[in-house]
């Protein structure tokens, strides 16, 4: 199995990171390793839906699950590598009280035993990596040893690639919005992490918004992810080959990623699918350019109208430049 390129990476984003926006992302960086939203193992193994669908073209894909029933992930797990998902990612961050009612989240990092047992029961049954994406801490147990205790129990199972959002979580008092924005980022301990285990790989998320920042945690880790920035401004995404993985070939314009994700919009109203479940993740693609306030506001203006196809994209981009 080729190993993943853990460079740059795509935060899993509910209702954000769907697979339109990854299809988007795609289209700009061959590199990049995209996550899905998360997905409970109770709607994979009771929902009505497809809830493990992507496209093709989305690889390398990691499904990033919510539970914590060993039982229920390794069905999970099973069902992913069969679907050809390229990593499995258990989500140990997310403060949200419907995740903690079902004790999953951010408050398992007070659990790294059942982590550690979620973690071998999906490594047992799927042939590709298992990972978890956590934090540094949560509530008053935000000590660095709290940390090391979780990472190397977790470790012990046989989990090798950690994703550390550098902030702790507060599990009562702060929304999952409040719980991205008040808790101080901690890079340094980060940093620590990495020095003191250098055989695991890290990567580090939160509050990143550069290349040039991905760069200077690149010299100390093996992994940047990107949550806001990436999903805001996604044509921070068009570099990344480039400037962060070294390969030589010509960066896409703006235009001309618009123009490769034509083709796919089409296909997705010929299915009869709506404009703007597609464009309302296009809004800023053209954020820092002249103009992008009107391609933004005529996108939301008439992309939920029924009917509106292409043309709607078009005169957009049309308004922006007369
Ligand atoms: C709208 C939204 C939805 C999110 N959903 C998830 C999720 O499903 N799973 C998860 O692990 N983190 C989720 N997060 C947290 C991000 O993955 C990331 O850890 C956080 O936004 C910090 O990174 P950033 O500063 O680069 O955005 C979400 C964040 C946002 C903004």
């Amino acid at each position: 199995m080729k190993p993943l390129n853990r460079t740059f990476s795509i935060a899993p984003m509910l209702d954000w990171t769907d697979r339109h926006y990854r299809y988007l992302a795609r289209l700009m960086s061959a590199e990049l390793l995209l996550y899905t939203e998360m997905v409970t193992t109770g709607a994979i193994i009771h929902g009505k839906g497809d809830y493990l669908a992507y496209n093709e073209e989305e690889h390398p894909l990691a499904l990033q699950l919510g539970g914590s029933n060993v039982h229920d992930l390794a069905i999970c797990a099973k069902l992913a590598a069969e679907r050809g998902y390229d990593e499995i990612n258990l989500n140990v961050g997310c403060p949200s009280d419907r995740v903690q009612s079902g004790r999953f989240g951010a408050c398992l990092m007070e659990e790294p035993a059942l982590v550690a047992e979620c973690v071998n029961a999906m490594r047992a049954v799927a042939d590709i990596p298992v990972t978890v994406k956590t934090r540094i801490g949560i509530d008053d147990q935000d000590s660095y040893e709290f940390l090391t205790e979780f990472v190397e129990t977790v470790r012990d199972s046989g989990c090798d690639a950690f994703i550390i959002h550098a902030r702790k979580a507060w599990l009562q008092g702060l929304s999952p919005k409040e719980n991205r924005e008040i808790p101080p980022l901690d890079y340094d301990r980060v940093y620590r992490l990495k020095g003191d285990y250098p055989e695991l790989s890290i990567s580090i998320n939160g509050g990143i918004k550069s290349l040039e920042e991905c760069k200077t945690h690149l010299t100390k880790l093996d992994g940047v992810m990107v949550g806001r920035e990436a999903y805001q401004n996604p044509y921070m995404l068009a570099e990344i080959d480039q400037q962060l993985c070294g390969i030589e070939k010509p960066v896409l314009s703006r235009d001309a990623v618009l123009e490769k994700f034509i083709p796919y919009i089409e296909k997705h109203l010929q299915a009869g699918g709506r404009l703007n479940h597609i464009t309302r993740h296009m809004t800023g693609l053209f954020q820092g350019e002249a103009g992008s306030r009107i391609w933004r506001r005529y996108i939301s203006e008439n992309a939920h109208k029924p009917g509106s196809g292409i043309e709607v994209i078009e005169q957009a981009r049309k308004n922006m430049i007369s």
